[in-house]
């Protein structure tokens, strides 16, 4: 039978990391085998494109181009971790996927949340979660103090506002496969209303 496939998403700083380790190590608790992984940049190539994207020092980047690099990097990171892992009955939850491409490509740069899509869909074969997890929280309130920021970071509280709206706007058409948590609510109740969630999409497949 098929891995579960479990993506969290939102802004930086927002906690997806805490959550991925904490769902990943409940999940095998319940002696599932879990991999967890990320994007952009989780495979050799991928960490290439990362690092176009995200180096200040890389300069002006199309967005298209942009939005290209990212997409190239979803393709390869599906065909060689997260295919084979589901293939052979691993869960897997990953930081970011194809949302972020949405909300910071298609809705944060402007280039239609539409197009975006259409363009995910065709780089992952139409591979989509089981479950998606919005850590949702107002872009003020995430900022931090980073003084390294990267390059979409760096983009301007506009940006950011408009990628928060393009990830809420996802998760209201499509609610039966998303779970929006308020990022700043107390971590021990996120990651209780994650585990109910998953533990709900185990039975149904059990
Ligand atoms: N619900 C929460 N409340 C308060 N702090 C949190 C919460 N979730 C995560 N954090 C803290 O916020 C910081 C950023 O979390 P992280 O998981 O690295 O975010 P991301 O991966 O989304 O950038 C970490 O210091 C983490 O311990
Ligand atoms: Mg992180």
């Amino acid at each position: 039978m098929k891995g579960l496939f479990i993506v969290f998403e939102g802004g930086d700083g927002v906690g997806k990391t805490t959550q991925v380790r904490h769902l990943a190590e409940w999940l095998r608790e319940q002696g599932q085998q879990v991999l967890t992984t990320h994007e952009p940049g989780d495979t050799a190539v991928g960490l290439k494109l990362r690092q176009i994207v995200l180096d200040p020092a890389t300069g002006d980047v199309d967005p298209r181009a942009e939005a290209l690099l990212l997409a190239a990097d979803k393709a390869q990171h599906l065909f060689e971790k997260v295919n084979p892992a589901l293939a052979s009955g691993v869960t897997v939850v990953c930081d970011r996927y194809v949302d972020s491409m949405i909300a910071y490509q298609g809705v944060g740069r402007e280039l239609g949340a539409g197009e975006i899509a259409d363009l995910a869909r065709w780089a992952t074969a139409g591979v989509v979660p089981d479950l998606t997890i919005l850590m949702d929280v107002e872009p003020a309130q995430a900022v931090h103090r980073k003084t390294d920021r990267d390059r979409l970071e760096d983009a301007g509280a506009a940006f950011h506002q408009r990628v928060r709206r393009g990830y809420l706007a996802l998760a209201e058409a499509a609610p039966e496969r998303y779970l929006v948590l308020h990022a700043r609510d107390e971590l021990a109740s996120n990651v209780a209303a994650v585990r109910a969630r998953v533990a709900e999409l185990m039975a149904v497949r059990a």
